[in-house]
């Protein structure tokens, strides 16, 4: 056996083998590619035995958003523990791992550096293979790990603090970028609005809590590029929050927060539902930090069904960043490529497509 090719087709082999033989592929997946640590362990790809996710938000909150130093010192100083408690939690030996996977990329070089070297060093000593794994695939695998049977082609939107995008899946592996956006990602809006309106960070779930007590006509927000195509823009929309509140500084932060809010659900779920019409597409799933919001869940779910389309909204913790997904990701990576070389970098800007 030599090359790639001959790596993958064992690869698949072996998680087959351990398929059929009833004996679960035991993945240990890592996440370290922002300001969260986590640690799962995931059967077959679709099976969560144990997972942990550490968050470093309250390390950030004070500096308005990430601190890059911060954050990698933080993950080395959490990670171990947190594999330590994830086997613990599973009742699983090291030894029972079948493949060590981690985030290798988009992410912060020193964050990611982190959780790549330790799951790089876990393999060595079980003598398993590593698996780098692209955080936003992570993402879209959130819903297949808890619903494996979606149809395809289905439209998955990502929306997270970093990432935009809407993608045709065609296949496990195979996908088609429909659209991202040309400017803030939808996640940076929400937290860039918090932040102005001294919500503090991450802005997301405190304008999502805020915003159902609000009224969400009270303003009429812009919807950049509604009606152009399937790429997005936040940033106007964001200016204009921040117009609107200087020149109604009495304004009741529910009703801009629900406004900003309507504008934003509006726009993604358009464009979804725009995307699904032109590909054919069966349904459309959501994943990233963003899908947590509950208005975007709510409409999507609605729209869909009154379009007569598919679709599955990942529960909220499955949404925010954890390495259960990672681990998910990871068995269909594996079973398609084989394992990633010891010798791999970290990829901060690494794209799915
Ligand atoms: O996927 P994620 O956990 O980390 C990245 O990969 O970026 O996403 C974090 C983003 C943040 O911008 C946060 O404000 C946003 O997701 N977020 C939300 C909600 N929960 C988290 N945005 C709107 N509504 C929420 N409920
Ligand atoms: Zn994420």
């Amino acid at each position: 056996m030599s090359g790639p090719a001959d790596a993958a087709a064992v690869a698949a082999e072996a998680a087959e083998a351990a398929e059929a033989a009833d004996e679960p592929f035991l993945i240990l997946g890592i996440e370290t590619s922002c300001d969260e640590t986590a640690a799962a362990v995931v059967a077959n790809g679709s099976a969560v035995v144990s997972s942990v996710v550490s968050s470093q938000v309250d390390l950030h909150a004070r500096f308005g958003g990430v601190v890059p130093e911060i954050a990698s010192r933080a993950h080395v100083q959490v990670l171990n523990p947190v594999v330590a408690e994830v086997l613990v939690e599973s009742g699983l030996d090291g030894r029972e791992i079948d493949a060590v996977a981690a985030t290798v990329g988009p992410g912060l070089v020193g964050a990611l550096l982190v959780g790549m070297s330790a799951a790089k060093a876990l393999a060595l000593v079980w003598d398993v293979p590593f698996i780098g794994v692209n955080h936003m695939e992570g993402h879209l695998y959130a819903s297949f790990l808890e619903r494996p049977d979606i149809e395809l082609p289905t439209v998955v939107l990502l929306v997270s603090g970093g990432h935009t995008m809407l993608v045709l899946m065609e296949g496990h592996g195979r996908y088609r970028m429909l659209g991202g956006t040309v400017d803030d990602a939808v996640g940076e809006a929400y937290d860039k609005v918090g932040r102005y309106l001294g919500l503090g960070y991450p802005g997301g779930p405190v304008i999502d809590r805020l915003a159902a007590d609000g009224d969400p006509e009270a303003v009429k927000f812009p919807r950049p590029m509604l009606n152009e195509g399937l790429d997005f823009s936040f940033s106007g929309l964001k200016t204009a929050v921040v117009h609107y509140v200087r020149a109604h500084p009495d304004a009741a932060v529910p009703d801009v927060a629900a406004s900003f809010q309507a504008a934003v659900v509006d726009t993604l779920v358009t464009k979804a539902l725009r995307a699904a019409r032109q590909t054919g597409a069966k349904g459309i799933c959501i994943g990233g930090g963003v899908a947590a919001n509950s208005a975007l869940r709510a409409t999507i779910a609605t729209a869909c069904e009154e379009a007569g389309l598919e679709s599955f909204v990942p529960s909220r913790e499955m949404c925010t960043d954890n390495a259960a997904m990672i681990a998910a990701a990871a068995w269909w990576r594996y079973r398609a490529d084989g394992p990633t070389p010891l010798d791999a970098g970290a990829a901060p800007n690494l794209r799915l497509v």
